[in-house]
C-alpha cells in the first residue's frame, strides 16, 4: 500500500449486523470522518478476519449511509451473500467488533449530472444495493427515480423496504414468478427505449450487456458497475484488469485494460463493453 492508501485505512466498530435472506446479510459500521466523501458507486476492502486466513481483503460495495442511532455521525452499509470463506468469517463477526476497512476506493456513479435526463437504475441481485445509495442521494437532491430490480426468486430480494422508505417504488422481475413479474429485469424495460433517460446498472455481467445495449439504441448515456476478483483494490496488483472496449491511441502506452478497482468499478458501457459499430 502507499501512502495515500494508509490515509484510507480505518479501524471501524460494527453497530448492527442481521440477517436478511438465507444467505445475505446486512452490515453496518461507523463511517470514519476519513470516509466523508464515500460516494455511491464506491466500496471497501474489508480485514474479514485478524488472523492470515484469509489473508486478502474483501471488497464490498457502499449500500448506503445514514444518521448513526446514536444520533453522533453516520453510519454506513454493505449488503453481503455468503460465498465462501471471507464471507463467512465476516458473517460470524457481531456488533461492537472492530474492523480494518481500505475506503473509500474507486471511481463512482456520475451524480449529479449536467443534464436534465431522467435517471433510470437498473439492479440485479447484489447488483441493486449500491443503487440504493444512489438511489438515496438522488432523492436527497430532489430527483425520483425509476428503479428496475430483478432477483432469481422473492427470498433473494433485497433493498425493497429501503427504496419504499425513499419513496422509490420499483418494479420488479423474478426469474420464477415469485415477486414481481416472471421473467428477466430486461424484459421489462420499455422497446424503444425513451431517449431522454440515463441509466445506472449493477449486477451479474449478461444484465449489464443487455442494459448496455438497450441503452445504445436509443442512445442513452449508460454507466455499469463492474466486478472482478480483486486482490489489493487499489491499483497495485493488476489483478482485476479487464478489457477496454476502445484502446486509448492518444496513450503512449497504448492501454487495452482498465483496472476495476482503480479505474472503475463503474464505467461507461462504452469504455468497457464492445459494440458492432
Ligand atoms: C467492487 C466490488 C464490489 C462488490 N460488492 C459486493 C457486495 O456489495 N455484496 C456482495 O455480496 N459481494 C460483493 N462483491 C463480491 C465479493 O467481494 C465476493 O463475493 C467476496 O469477496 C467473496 O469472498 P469469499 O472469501 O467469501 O469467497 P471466495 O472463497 O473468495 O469465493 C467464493 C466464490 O465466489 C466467487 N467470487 C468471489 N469474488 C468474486 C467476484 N468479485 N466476482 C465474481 N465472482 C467472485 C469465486 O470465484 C468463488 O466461486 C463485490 C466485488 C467487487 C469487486
Ligand atoms: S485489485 Fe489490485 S489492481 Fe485492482
Amino acid at each position: 500500500m502507499c501512502q495515500d492508501d494508509n490515509k484510507r485505512q480505518f479501524i471501524t466498530r460494527i453497530t448492527s449486523h442481521r440477517q436478511l435472506t438465507r444467505d445475505i446479510w446486512e452490515l453496518r459500521c461507523d463511517l470514519p470522518s476519513g470516509m466523508l466523501s464515500a460516494s455511491p458507486g464506491q466500496f471497501v476492502m474489508i480485514e474479514v478476519s485478524p488472523s492470515l486466513q484469509p489473508f486478502l481483503r474483501r471488497p464490498f460495495s457502499i449500500a448506503y449511509r445514514q444518521p448513526a442511532p446514536s444520533g453522533k455521525g453516520e453510519e454506513f452499509a454493505v449488503i453481503y451473500r455468503v460465498v465462501g470463506e471471507g464471507t463467512r468469517r465476516l458473517k460470524s463477526l457481531s456488533p461492537g467488533d472492530e474492523v480494518n476497512i481500505i475506503g473509500p476506493l474507486g471511481r463512482g456513479f456520475t451524480w449529479p449530472r449536467r443534464d436534465d435526463r431522467r435517471p433510470v437504475l437498473i439492479g440485479g441481485g447484489l447488483g441493486v444495493p449500491p443503487l440504493l445509495f444512489l438511489a438515496q442521494r438522488m432523492v436527497a437532491s430532489g430527483v425520483v427515480p425509476q428503479f428496475f430490480a430483478g432477483f432469481t426468486r422473492a427470498d433473494q430480494a433485497v433493498g425493497l423496504d429501503m427504496l419504499s422508505e425513499l419513496g422509490v417504488v420499483p418494479v420488479v422481475a423474478t426469474d420464477d414468478g415469485s415477486l414481481g413479474r416472471r421473467g428477466l429485469v430486461t424484459e421489462l424495460l420499455p422497446d424503444p427505449p425513451p431517449g431522454d433517460l440515463c441509466v445506472y446498472s449493477c449486477g451479474p455481467l449478461p444484465m449489464l450487456q443487455a442494459v448496455a445495449s438497450w441503452c445504445r439504441t436509443g442512445r442513452i448515456p449508460c454507466e455499469v458497475s463492474l466486478e472482478n476478483r480483486m486482490a489489493c483494490g487499489v491499483g497495485a496488483c493488476l489483478g482485476c484488469a479487464w478489457p477496454a472496449a476502445v484502446p486509448e491511441s492518444h496513450d503512449r502506452d497504448s492501454r487495452r485494460y482498465v483496472l476495476i478497482c482503480k479505474d472503475g468499478p463503474v464505467f461507461a458501457a462504452e469504455e468497457v463493453f464492445a459494440f458492432d459499430r
